[in-house]
């Protein structure tokens, strides 16, 4: 079966992970500052802060902005749960927002000056599939209105531009992303007292970590904020460290498989929409096409395994899950239900070949 993501793991990770091992140092420490610093250089920001999700990264933002209760913050649909989730996590209200359109799946500027109330506070941008939403027109809309933005970078790690929006950024490192440590994922803001107060909101909100008391002569530490256990360890980011290098090459490659698809779509699947028809940076992250309305997605999906080519949908939008209608009822958000009832992601990753592609391609045009 040919797999939608496949994390690329080898020899390089092995060895890096049996030098931890044999440090005797396993939890964070000098490889975790040493992984943080180096993702930070590779997108050309001064500092960052690995934790142990994209999703503690969301919710370390959203605390150390200071939004809570009372304070609305815009969010698209058409994401992973944990976006919206991040915002209840601070008790804040996610609204959401539609997406542009069928070929533009990102946030509506449209939508969201619709949706913007007195309450509104930030607004989160997720980079869907690796493309980058537009950053002078978002960065207008949130000076104009006084709004903090925040980047759900999750599929965007390797872009220099991603972190470069508004306050701060969010990137994921689990194991269908990019680039992976299996759990992780990484803040890059701009305020340097940002980045301190969710490195102390990692550990508990200690004012000292165990491995800066190991070194010390000063064992004590304070506690003064509520924190959470968010860390990520040596392990991860060892491996971190030797995925980062190879990262862009991965998004290269990644680029190539797409520009193939997108080509051989055009020729062979005409009615078969493929989003992004501009020529938007990205990080290719995951190849979205979407589905005549004709067509079964259920069959389409069946036929495709039958002839060993694994697909999936990104996303079955988040207000449209059980929790999130029982908590919004009555949230409609046309395009995004439209767009996510005929989305169907395709293989996308830097070990496929040329010909799995051409094999996609066609159990593609056989099945429709
Ligand atoms: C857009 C988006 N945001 C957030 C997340 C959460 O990332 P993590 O699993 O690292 O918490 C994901 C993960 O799939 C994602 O795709």
């Amino acid at each position: 079966m040919l797999s939608v993501s496949e994390p690329c793991l080898g020899q390089d990770e092995k060895d890096a992970l049996i030098s931890v091992i044999d440090s005797g140092w396993i939890t964070a420490g000098e490889k975790v500052r040493q992984f943080e610093q180096a993702f930070a250089a590779l997108h050309e920001a001064e500092d960052a802060v690995a934790l142990s999700s994209c999703t503690a990264a969301l919710h370390l933002i959203l605390l150390g902005l200071g939004l809570g209760p009372g304070d609305e913050v815009l969010v698209p649909a058409m994401t992973f749960a944990a976006t919206a989730n991040s915002v209840l996590y601070v008790g804040a209200t996610p609204v959401f927002v539609d997406i542009e359109s069928v070929d533009v799946p990102l946030m509506s500027l449209e939508d969201a000056g619709v949706k913007c109330t007195a309450r509104t506070k930030a607004i989160i941008l997720v980079h869907y599939a690796g493309y980058l939403a537009d950053r002078e027109k978002w960065q207008e809309f949130a000076a104009k209105r006084g709004l903090m933005l925040v980047e759900d970078a999750a599929h965007a790690s390797g872009l220099k531009e991603a972190g470069t929006f508004g306050v701060a950024a969010a990137f994921s490192f689990y194991g269908n992303k990019n680039m992976t440590t299996a759990e992780g994922g990484a803040v890059i803001a701009r305020e340097p007292g940002l980045l301190d107060r969710i490195r102390q909101a990692r550990g508990h909100g200690l004012t000292s970590a165990t491995f800066q008391r190991h070194g010390s002569s000063m064992p004590g530490y304070d506690v003064t904020m509520l924190g959470y256990n968010y860390r990520i360890d040596e392990l991860r980011a060892a491996i971190g460290l030797v995925q980062l290098k190879k990262l862009l090459d991965w998004n290269e490659r990644r680029r190539q498989l797409t520009v193939r698809y997108k080509t051989i779509l055009a020729e062979r699947v005409q009615h078969v929409k493929v989003p992004f028809s501009d020529s938007r940076t990205s990080a290719c992250h995951i190849m979205p096409i979407v589905l005549p309305s004709e067509s079964d997605r259920a069959e389409v999906i069946a036929a495709m395994r039958a002839s060993g080519v694994q697909t999936t949908i990104h996303y079955p939008p988040t207000h449209l899950f059980s929790y999130y209608q029982s908590k919004y009822p009555g949230t409609e958000l046309p395009v995004t239900e439209d767009f996510a009832s005929r989305e169907l992601t395709l293989p996308l990753h830097p070990k496929m070949q040329e010909c799995d592609v051409d094999l996609v391609t066609s159990a593609l045009a056989d099945a429709l």
